[in-house]
């Protein structure tokens, strides 16, 4: 497949050939943009050099990338930014042998002027101009940042093997316990009764965690086409008749969203905890005016690499929940979505690894932004394939 950054490139130097000869007359079509300004309003640093590395061309990305004018690059080899030992001399010496596109991903661009770790680079050849190598240039942090947030699924995991265990072990001599305390408490006198009624109470809020741990278990869920919007209204009108009433909500949905494939019940069990997470931290920091809003987008090009495969998933639909409370405290951030975590007198810090969990079986990713004030949760989710939607009606 050619590279469309290639394809690109070729058509500037096949335009920069036709203006030498004269135009041949032919009716005029749409109006295309021309290939070099599509280039130059590339987000990504693009860069053409020549069979001896000398910079031919680059876009206005990569000037800033690599923090020098194209004017001055004009004059300039590759040499003359990074040491010749640079593995990226390597990539682009196997470019030219194979003629065919070549990647790496973690490369270092160390030299006099630059200095830029974990880079990933792409090199394709231009059949059109023996020698000359295209180079793709991305600063790959970015992607970490959100590859890191695939991890958080890995601690839900770790979870549903003791949830499994819990509900096992605990569950049953728990409910012996409780009998026989209820037993005692009609034969035992009162000071004892008091005491009977304590190992109950224990016992109950015992079996309520383990419960709420079995929801971690890697149980099959079925799977339909939900219309997230009556997933939000849902949730909104429970938070608000209850823990909520006193908050403000604001709405703001794309209509035109398309379905996501999913567990209805618990992509409401998702956005609930978050909408309670937000209630919580405005209610206990006193905030003056209270307020969530809950938001809806679509979200073209969100695509990522699951770590440990070369698969790609595209998460087009964004479900946000942001409230104005003072902010996820410094100590608890980076543990955000590991179990037990809690800054609440009365949490048990599962709602959000349920979350995480829920969201990785969805095939889902969250991220966070938060800041005191401004707290957001954004939930990216996949939409109803044709492959699923065939599924769903069979
Ligand atoms: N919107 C938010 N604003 C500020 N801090 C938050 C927010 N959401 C979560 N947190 C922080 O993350 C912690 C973990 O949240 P999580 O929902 O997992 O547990 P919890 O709310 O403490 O208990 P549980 O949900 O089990 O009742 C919270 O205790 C809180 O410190
Ligand atoms: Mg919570």
């Amino acid at each position: 497949m050619i590279n469309p950054v290639a394809r690109a490139a070729r058509a500037v130097i096949a335009r920069a050939s036709e203006r030498q000869r004269p135009e041949p007359l032919r009716p005029e079509p749409r109006r295309v943009p021309d290939a070099g300004q599509i280039l130059s309003a590339l987000s990504v640093p693009v860069v053409m050099l020549d069979a001896e590395n000398r910079f031919r061309y680059v876009n206005h990305a990569a000037e800033q990338f690599l923090g020098i004018s194209a004017v001055q690059l004009a004059a300039h080899r590759l040499t003359d930014l990074v040491p010749p030992d640079n593995p990226l001399f390597l990539l682009v010496d196997q470019v030219r042998r194979s003629e065919a596109t070549v990647s790496d991903h973690e490369l270092t661009l160390d030299g006099p002027r630059l200095h830029k770790p974990g880079i990933a680079v792409q090199g394709s050849p231009l059949p059109e101009e023996p020698g000359a190598v295209l180079l793709v240039l991305q600063d790959a942090s970015a992607a970490r940042a959100l590859d890191r947030q695939l991890t958080f699924r890995s601690a839900a995991r770790s979870v549903s093997g003791m949830a499994a265990i819990l509900a096992h072990e605990v569950k049953n001599p728990l409910s012996g316990i409780r009998g026989a305390a209820q037993l005692l408490e009609t034969s035992v006198g009162p000071d004892d009764r008091e005491l009977a009624v304590l190992i109950r109470d224990e016992a109950d809020r015992i079996r309520d965690l383990v419960d709420r741990m079995e929801i971690f278990g890697e149980k099959p869920v079925a799977r339909t086409a939900v219309n997230i919007h009556r997933v939000l209204e849902h949730v909104r009108k429970l938070a608000q008749s209850g823990f909520a009433a006193h908050i403000r909500f604001q709405e703001v949905y794309d209509p035109s969203l398309p379905p996501v494939w999913g567990n209805r019940d618990q992509l409401v069990q998702v956005v609930l905890n978050l909408v309670k997470n937000a209630a919580e931290a405005v209610t206990y920091a006193d905030q003056m005016n209270p307020e969530i809003v809950l938001s809806t987008a679509y979200q073209h090009g969100m695509r990522l690499a699951v770590p440990g495969s070369t698969e790609r998933v595209e998460l087009p639909l964004t479900v946000a929940v942001r409230d104005n409370g003072p902010g996820i405290p410094d100590d608890i951030h980076p543990h955000l979505f590991e179990p037990f975590v809690s800054s609440k007198t009365s949490g048990s810090g599962l709602g959000l690894a349920l979350v995480a969990k829920l969201m990785g079986d969805h095939g889902g990713l969250i991220e966070v932004d938060s800041r005191p004030g401004r707290t957001e949760f954004r939930l990216h989710l996949p939409v109803l394939s044709e492959r699923d939607a065939e599924f769903s009606d069979a």
